[in-house]
């Protein structure tokens, strides 16, 4: 029998200088999806997140609020702790550096590197400043003084204790060299080794108590405390019970580091260094990813702009925002967010793409089945939706086990968009009015409730939410085996005809974007010059509000007159999944002279009843005049070598 795979994911322990923010929050859904995601694929997983507590940041940050350091980092910790429960993080340990197994952790590996003889005595000069109570570097001073107390700092000589940091240099580069996947993206890699072409320095890990006595005290020497990088890394260590004890064997083999690009060079240098001086294996692996702006703007403080975690979840929901930033950033790569990207991406995704699969789908069981999941047909298979189903899930599998989240999702909606093809395709409403289809109709249906429970099942580590409420819509218990491992219940044809479908809310609503530019454009004009612009800049639009519209091209299937009226059709569009939309064009197009003619659809409007028939966008068109002087339409069109859904750039 195989041994289960077993896997440790970590996020950076978070200072608690800062109030969580998207970058904290990022970071965090991130490692939360992989740990789901590793215990779908039958790992043995466990997942630690936590702050860091310690150091001169923290200090300045209490004495700014007139309080002791223990009650202000106790006030931040939980500040941090209360946050993820919005975001349905479900983390198995908490840490914080004040706590008293990684104090004692600390002191055992500095002890263990001591009697290793990597750690000396020695002098250190540098510019010290009072102010901030630390050493500043050359570069950080603004005209020879330092920018935050506008004083010069004192050149100093200090007497602290060093990590022999430079000894291990060969030994990591081979490691690099040797192990390609130890840090991932390849950029990032790249970086290290770079930096490692350069003599290594050793690192400072003291400070004396006298200025700085918020920290671990040192085991061999009272006088000072420990660096926080030295105490904040050893984190991942203490989390798992080191140095004995079974939790330790059992997954420090299995560790995998998530952090982003600002703190690679702790990670990737200072960390593996000390495990070699400490005699402790290597962790496996350290994932790395970009920043997040915000309006292509640097997320900061002092520009206000600084996005927290309570906000995202009341303003999108949390699966959206889950969804989103998982989808939108490329792992590796620096990304924007905006208001506009995250609703398009719940409008066209979410609520569009996999919100209408699900309604429909499960409202035709409804009507033609009286919420009852048919039998298929034994002898009719529709091989080409079990095939793109399989494809979906191998594709998922590698890239999420890769970090390449956006790409697993990408395969998951690829599907999305085939299981809609497929409804179009079999038309279930034509098969219901005939008899003799009955079979067909039960096969067509059984298929669509299969393809949404593999999705609910494949998303369950993206948006646990809404794969909770799919399984519940489709009458599965969620705590079943088929729908707790990839391997259990990857599949096709494990969902039981004969199973009671359930009502449950539509999955996504449609956030109004119009609601939202309207609420903008007050509070851009709030923020402007008192509102003096003409009526001419007025009319213009900025690139940020022209991508609110959604354009699309979208097949037109059916097309019939709506009876007492002379102006309008309704069209029934595949765009790529099935609505209905009711066009002015009656007076320049016969319904017959349209089916098969690939139009531009405005995708996102906001759907409206026209001749008690709702409309559920609008077709985009022209006017002219014929060659005798009538008024006429003209449909913007694209060849049909575009497939249906396409969006427009
Ligand atoms: N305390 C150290 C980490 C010690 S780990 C042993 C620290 N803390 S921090 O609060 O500054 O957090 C940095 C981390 O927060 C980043 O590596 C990243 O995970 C997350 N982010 C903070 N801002 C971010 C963005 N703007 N975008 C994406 N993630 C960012 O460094």
């Amino acid at each position: 029998m195989s041994e289960r795979a077993t896997t440790y994911i970590t996020t950076p322990i978070y200072y608690v200088n800062a109030q969580p923010h998207l970058g904290h929050a990022y970071s965090t859904v991130v490692a939360d999806t992989y740990s789901r995601f590793c215990k779908l694929r039958g790992d043995d997983v466990r997942f630690q997140t936590g702050t860091d507590e310690h150091g001169d940041k923290i200090v300045e940050a209490a004495a700014k609020e007139n309080i002791e350091p223990r009650q202000y980092v106790d006030r931040i910790a939980n500040l941090f702790k209360d946050t993820w429960p919005l975001l349905d993080i479900d983390y198995d340990r908490f840490i914080r550096t004040t706590d008293d197994d990684h104090v004692a952790v600390v002191k055992h590996i500095l002890q263990t590197v001591h009697d290793g003889g990597d750690i000396y005595f020695d002098e250190y000069s540098g510019l010290y400043c009072t102010g901030c109570e630390r050493f500043l570097i050359e570069r950080e001073l603004v005209e020879g003084k330092c920018p935050d107390h506008l004083v010069e700092p004192k050149e100093i000589t200090e007497q602290n204790y060093f990590f022999k940091m430079s000894r291990y240099q060969e030994q990591l580069i081979d490691h690099l060299k040797n192990n390609p996947e130890f840090v991932t993206p390849e950029r990032y890699r790249n970086e290290v080794l770079s930096f490692l072409s350069d003599p290594l320095d050793d690192l400072c890990i003291s400070r004396p108590a006298s200025r700085l006595n918020w920290g671990i005290r040192l085991p061999f020497d009272e006088n000072f405390v420990t660096y926080v990088w030295f105490d904040a890394l050893i984190n991942y260590l203490t989390g798992i019970g080191f140095p004995g004890g079974e939790m330790f064997e059992r997954y420090w083999a299995g560790a995998e580091h998530l952090i982003a690009k600002d703190i690679l060079k702790p990670h990737a240098i200072y960390w593996p260094t000390m495990l070699m001086a400490a005699g402790v294996p290597l962790y496996k692996k350290l994932h790395v990813h970009g920043y997040w702006n915000v309006d292509e703007t640097k997320m900061s403080k002092s520009l206000g702009n600084v996005i927290q975690p309570a906000q995202l979840v009341q303003d999108y929901g949390v699966d959206t925002f889950r969804y989103f930033s998982l989808r939108e950033m490329s792992f590796g790569l620096d990304a924007s967010f905006s208001s506009s990207a995250i609703i398009a991406r719940n409008n066209a995704d979410l609520a569009n793409d996999l919100g209408n699969l699900f309604s429909r789908s499960v409202s035709m069981i409804d009507k033609y089945c009286a919420s009852i999941l048919p039998g298929p047909d034994a002898t009719d298979r529709d091989d080409q939706l079990q095939n793109n189903a399989a494809e979906m899930i191998g594709a998922y599998r590698t890239h999420m086990g890769d970090f390449k989240f956006h790409l697993g999702l990408q395969a998951v909606w690829e599907f999305v968009g085939a299981a809609n093809r497929y409804i179009v395709q079999n038309e279930p409403w034509s098969l219901a009015k005939d008899d003799s289809m009955r079979p067909r109709l039960q096969t067509v249906l059984y298929n669509l409730g299969e393809s949404l429970r593999l999705l609910a099942l494949l998303l369950k580590p993206v948006m646990p939410r809404t794969a909770a409420k799919m399984m519940d819509g489709l009458g599965i218990d969620s705590a079943s085996a088929m729908m707790q491992t990839l391997e259990q219940g990857g599949d096709w044809g494990l969902s039981i005809p004969g199973t009671k479908l359930r009502k449950v809310d539509n999955l996504f609503p449609r956030i109004d974007v119009k609601k939202q530019a309207a609420d903008h454009k007050s509070q851009a004009r709030k923020t402007k010059n008192g509102g003096t612009e003409t009526k001419k800049k007025d009319s213009l639009i900025g690139f940020d509000k022209f991508k609110d519209i959604e354009l699309r091209v979208a097949e037109i299937v059916a097309a019939e007159p709506v009876p007492k009226s002379t102006k309008l059709l309704k069209l029934k569009v595949v765009a790529p999944e099935e609505r209905t939309i009711v066009s002015g064009i009656a007076g320049s197009y016969r319904p017959e002279e349209l089916v098969g003619e690939r139009v531009i659809i405005v995708a996102n409007l906001k759907p409206a009843k026209l001749m008690g028939i709702l409309s559920e966008g609008m077709l985009l068109t022209a006017e002219f005049k014929d060659s005798d002087g009538n008024d006429r339409l003209t449909l913007a069109s694209v060849s049909t070598a575009v497939k249906p859904g396409t969006k427009l750039a």
